[in-house]
């Protein structure tokens, strides 16, 4: 054979071994993972990335131990799919596991690829997209399947803070499997075919004599509102993938970079209702803080996170004029507001998140306190509350604060007032700023004068409002320098705006340290 007729015969095997290659673990596995509901993991590929951008990496690579069969069971790629793709123009690494082969399950090889793309994720400062379908450790591989677990998590949290880290349970997530998208920044789990636990039911039946269905004990429902693991819940891939992609657009790629800013088109304001009718004076009234927010941001631009978990305290991203913020805000429908253990936890984190990644900070105010309690004493909400101080005190990105209503005690420190390096707070006219909410003050402060008035209940209305107009009012906050403005409910939209223009070059250098101790 000459030359050129050996490359081209080598050129057409390589062609069909190609497209041998993206059938995974055959034909019947590959039906069997869409009559499940599940795409397959090069469906999901595609579908992620902008079309056509995406690129394979150690596609050739197989498995190299042996025994329990292993050895007839090689194929390449080792049953997860590495590379990277453009998102929404932006370059993302990516290790989607294929659920066809072996179960997804991580052995040496299969660990060492995602370990390869995650190295060089973190050198090209890129985000990290992880697709996880996956039974687990591969139980033929031994300690081998180990190593390559420990090897994600070494990389996963020295990717931490420097790039963007998003999970994606598409199917089971089980054992330590669990740990890297338990570092990463974003996990979302998609309905009826995901679970994440860290012991089976049959463990757990064995070990506790407990019986709980795999979906009791870890399915996306258990991680969004009560163990808050989760930060959204798709109905299907697509939609999973869809939410994958809107976070994306609020991401920079790294550290070192500013936030993609996007022509969000009108402002959010909502026409039929004034801001000072969204929020009611009487402090005991609820309302919508989503609606606020809607009524301050860029309009649609909002993408909550955890929506289900301590729903006392909102999160989520939006735009002012195009440019991405973090937005916090307490939401009196739930608790009243009150700030409490997982309130605290969810803010803290969120709040780091945007300050690892240059994300400014915006919070809306309307807090009466840390919920009084043993439940919340002895689950140490001390430790936990101290969390949302040092998240807020540590960030350096631009702070703006919004008070709309309630801003009582520690609580009112907590929401990143100027004690804590706010650049700029303002409160609404018919906000109340002060240690307790007058009615509680007058009653201590003026507690003789009432009991020995004719009428104690007319005299302590007169005091609960002496004290109102004389202490709570935010006007007397201002006086004191401890707010920077009092604005009118529709005012709040531009005066933001003109503040982040004027922050968004802001520089802060901290005293010199290895890294702070945040009580965890
Ligand atoms: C290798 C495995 C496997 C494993 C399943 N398979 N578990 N292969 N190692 N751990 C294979 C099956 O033989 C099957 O192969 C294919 O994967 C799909 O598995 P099924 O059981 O058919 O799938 P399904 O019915 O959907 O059930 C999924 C499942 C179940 C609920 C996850 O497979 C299961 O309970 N597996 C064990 C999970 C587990 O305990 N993993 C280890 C956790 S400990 P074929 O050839 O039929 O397609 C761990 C330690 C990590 O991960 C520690 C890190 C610090």
């Amino acid at each position: 054979m000459k030359i050129d007729e050996i490359n081209r015969e080598r050129i057409k095997n390589l062609k069909k071994e190609k497209v041998f290659m993206k059938l995974g673990g055959g034909d019947d596995r590959l039906r069997a993972q869409n009559i499940k509901g599940k795409m397959t993991v090069w469906q999901r590929i595609e579908y992620l990335f902008d079309p056509g951008t995406f690129n394979e990496v150690g596609g050739f690579v197989e498995l190299r131990n042996a025994g329990f069969g292993l050895e007839n069971n090689k194929t390449a790629g080792d049953g997860v799919v590495t590379g990277f793709g453009r998102i929404n123009g932006q370059i993302v690494y990516t290790a989607a596991q294929d659920f066809t082969v072996l179960g997804g399950s991580l052995g040496e090889m299969h660990g060492k690829k995602i370990a390869n793309i995650m190295d060089l994720a973190i050198q090209n400062g890129a985000p990290l997209v992880m697709l996880n379908d996956s039974v687990g450790a591969r139980i033929q591989e031994g300690i081998s399947a180990l190593s390559g677990y420990g090897e994600v998590f070494f990389r996963n949290t020295k990717a931490s803070g420097v790039i963007p880290q998003i999970s994606v349970i598409m199917g089971p997530c089980a054992g330590g499997a669990v740990y890297s998208p338990g570092i990463t920044d974003f996990i979302a789990m998609v309905k009826s075919t995901s679970n994440m636990f860290i012991t089976g039911p049959e463990v757990i039946k064995t070990v506790t004599g407990e019986e709980v269905s795999k979906d009791e004990l870890g399915g996306p429902d258990i991680h969004m509102e009560l163990s808050g693991v989760v930060s959204y819940v798709g109905d299907d891939d697509e939609s999973t993938l869809d939410w994958v992609k809107r976070l994306l657009s609020y991401l920079p790629s790294n550290n070192l970079e500013t936030p993609p800013v996007f022509d969000s088109g009108d402002a959010g304001v909502i026409d039929e209702i004034p801001q000072e009718n969204l929020v009611p004076s009487k402090a005991a009234k609820t309302y919508d803080m989503k609606q606020v927010i809607e009524s301050i941001v860029d309009k649609g631009s909002f993408l909550e996170l955890q929506a289900g978990y301590a729903k006392n305290i909102l999160i989520g991203f939006a735009r002012l004029e195009g440019y991405p913020v973090g937005v916090i805000a307490n939401n009196p429908s739930e608790l009243a507001g009150c700030l409490d253990i997982n309130a605290a936890d969810k803010g803290a984190r969120f709040v780091r998140f945007c300050d690892a990644f240059n994300i400014p900070l915006l919070t809306l105010v309307d807090v009466p306190g840390f919920l009084p309690g043993t439940d919340q004493e002895y689950n140490g909400i001390i430790r936990h509350g101290a969390k949302l101080l040092y998240a807020y005190s540590e960030a350096t990105v631009p702070k703006m604060t919004v008070i709309l209503r309630k801003a009582y005690g520690g609580a009112y420190i907590c929401m990143c007032s100027k004690h804590l390096g706010a650049d700029f707070v303002v409160a609404w006219p018919g906000s109340e700023i002060a240690v307790m909410g007058p009615k509680g003050a007058a009653n201590i402060v003026f507690k003789q004068e009432i009991k020995s008035a004719d009428d104690p209940e007319k005299k302590a209305e007169e005091c609960e409002k002496a004290y109102m107009e004389n202490v709570t009012n935010p006007q007397y906050a201002a006086a004191m320098g401890y707010i920077d403005d009092v604005i009118e409910p529709g005012e709040t939209r531009k005066t933001i705006i003109n503040h982040l223009s004027a922050l968004v070059g802001k520089s802060v250098e901290m005293p010199k340290r290895k890294h702070g101790n945040i009580p965890l």
